[in-house]
């Protein structure tokens, strides 16, 4: 497998991965999260990355601003001035109003100041897989140099990972899944990912973990924020935990595999 992944790009995957940042200390999706995250030790984050209306991609989780932003509507119906004029800070807690969503450009160049690794999951607005990819390699691709070992793409779509591996296969990619059910070993296989990410209650049957295992997949499960869990997942050969409880999975940072 990895046939068309050069060596190159093998991500150095860290026991610990920041969601959204730091989840329950900052805003997420936020440069001040992922700011967060380094202090607290993290030496990855994970992002949601999707486009607005005039195509730029922006770190975002929701279709909607209305959650995490005092706007209203879908993403995709705001260009990046706009939606930059929103307060995605003040949801968290008002100490943290007027922080602002990020573009991925921000976003890479702040990771690359901080050594920080980036997961990047491509959410893709509604019929937008295509060019939501393609708007992220241009914007990524320049930077290869000094990302180095440090990028991991994932998605639940599969047309997004289709269209990563026919314009860069070079750039590692996971395969999101919230179950176990349907065809994760054959697209893993098509689309030559290097770790599946599940939803970590997919992983409670060891027979699982051991059969993801065998087909020679890394695990990245999601999002596991008790402490006793994670280690046993560590134990039982998962690669990388993400997390919104930097804090509480903090001794795990130096667990040895
Ligand atoms: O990438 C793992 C996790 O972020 C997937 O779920 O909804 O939090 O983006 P979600
Ligand atoms: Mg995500």
């Amino acid at each position: 497998m990895n046939s068309t992944l050069a060596s190159f790009f093998y991500p150095k995957l860290p026991n610990i991965i920041g969601h959204r940042g730091a989840y329950n200390s900052a805003p997420e999706n936020t440069l001040i999260s992922f700011r967060k995250a380094a202090q607290l030790g993290a030496k990855w984050i994970e992002i949601d990355v999707r486009l607005t209306s005039d195509k730029i991609p922006v770190v975002f989780h929701d279709n909607d601003v209305d959650r995490t932003t005092n706007g209203q509507g879908p993403v995709q119906s705001f260009t990046l001035k706009s939606l930059q004029e929103l307060d995605a800070g003040s949801h968290y807690h008002i100490d943290f109003s007027g922080e602002k969503v990020p573009t991925l450009l921000q976003t890479i160049t702040l990771c690359i100041e901080l050594n920080l690794g980036l997961n990047i999951e491509i959410k893709p607005n509604f019929g937008q897989a295509a060019e939501t990819v393609t708007a992220i390699l241009a914007t990524i691709n320049p930077f290869q140099e000094q990302l180095r070992g440090n990028v991991l793409f994932s998605s639940f779509n599969l047309l997004c990972l289709k269209k990563l591996i026919n314009l860069c296969p070079e750039w590692p990619r996971a395969l999101l899944v919230n179950d176990l059910n349907n065809d994760w070993l054959s697209n893993t296989k098509a689309l030559e990912c290097y770790t599946l990410n599940p939803n970590y209650n997919c992983l409670a049957s060891i027979e699982n973990i051991k059969s993801i295992l065998d087909s020679k997949l890394r695990i990245i499960p999601f999002t596991v924020n008790q402490i006793s869990i994670a280690k046993n997942l560590l134990r039982l050969g998962v690669h990388s935990i993400i997390t919104d409880d930097l804090k509480s999975l903090k001794s795990l940072k130096d667990y040895k595999h």
